[in-house]
């Protein structure tokens, strides 16, 4: 059977905008982020509505985490340019995405685990500590953006789940809730959205979970009140709007390679040798920056940090 699955980098090359119209949008970008800061149009990304975690930002900066030169992405062009497939496959989810209703919300913590629990946002706010990074951030569409994140290393949550040694995954799954979200409507989707890594990538580091941006709690089009970044992974795998950790010792099927496997796979580390089956990896444009295009760098410059985690997989489909 034929399913149709839509999604924005289905389109056909003849269907595809014209560069000159795409470039301008962008310009309108860019100018765009001052005007959209004016407080009478102030977008519906950047408006907090009263979130109990305010005082918790800004949290400190770990300088350890730097952008190789890179300017910081305006937060009103971030804010504004999302993918966030619930509430709609455009770009411009910012408003749509006011619905997400983000109090209370709770985690479970479930699977191969010493004691399954269901923990609140704000008590686990209250056992971790915050800091930010400035991390890059990779899209499969080959675009990318900086941002400056705050969150604590997702290590810290694997100490409060207390898993068995023989888990060997981490599943995340996001909210399902078709009445608040739109997008889950859209039956052909696997809903609800789910993604995963493995003990090993979750043990590294740069494996950040995300609760703000930009000095306040997170904004609702950037998957409040608690998201993944892995910024040596494209972004499909930076799951938004979490609230279900499972462990277990089988490897998750994610959203996107239960929806195009031949496209998407469970590894997605950034390699610009390995083009996309219809687009090359070679570069990216840089949002906020009238459509400046760099080259894009394997493991997106953090090879330093996760290239050994791949060693001797040379088997695997590690890039995409
Ligand atoms: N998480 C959920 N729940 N739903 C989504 O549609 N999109 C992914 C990822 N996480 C997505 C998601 C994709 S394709 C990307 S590139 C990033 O979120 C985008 O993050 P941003 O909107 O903050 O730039």
């Amino acid at each position: 059977m034929h399913i149709h699955r839509k999604r924005p980098w289905d389109l056909p090359e003849h269907a595809a905008t014209p560069e000159h119209v795409f470039l301008n949008r962008r310009n309108f970008l860019v100018s765009g982020a001052a005007a959209l800061t004016a407080p009478s149009i102030l977008s519906p990304a950047l408006a907090q509505e009263a979130d109990p975690s305010t005082g918790l930002y800004p949290a400190k900066q770990n300088g350890r985490y730097q952008l190789d030169g890179r300017d910081i992405t305006p937060e009103a062009v971030n804010a504004n340019y999302n993918n966030f497939y619930e509430f709609g496959s455009s770009k411009r989810i910012a408003s749509a995405a006011q619905a997400l209703k983000i109090r209370p919300w709770t985690i479970r913590i479930d699977g191969m685990v010493d004691k399954e629990q269901t923990i609140g946002i704000d008590d686990l706010l209250k056992k971790v500590e915050l800091e930010e990074r400035l991390y890059r951030h990779r899209c499969v569409e080959a675009w990318s953006m900086t941002v400056p994140w705050s969150g604590f290393p997702l290590k810290a949550l694997v100490a409060i789940a207390n898993p068995a040694a023989s888990a060997k995954y981490i599943r995340f799954e996001t909210f399902m809730d078709p009445k608040m979200a739109p997008g889950q409507r859209q039956t052909w989707y696997p809903w609800p959205y789910t993604e995963g890594v493995t003990m090993a990538e979750a043990a590294n580091e740069l494996a950040f979970l995300v609760t703000g941006a930009y000095g306040k709690p997170l904004a609702k089009s950037f998957g409040a009140p608690i998201r993944l970044a892995l910024p040596w992974k494209y972004g499909f795998k930076h799951i938004k709007s979490i609230s279900r950790v499972t462990f277990t010792d089988q490897r998750p099927k994610t959203f996107w390679e239960q929806l195009q496997s031949a496209e998407y796979g469970f590894w997605a580390n950034v390699n610009p040798q390995v083009a996309h089956p219809r687009w090359s990896q070679a570069d990216e444009e840089v949002l906020g920056t009238n459509g400046k295009r760099i080259p894009t760098v394997i493991f997106n410059g953090y090879g330093e940090y996760v290239a050994d985690l791949y060693k001797g997989m040379e088997k695997e489909r590690l890039w995409a």
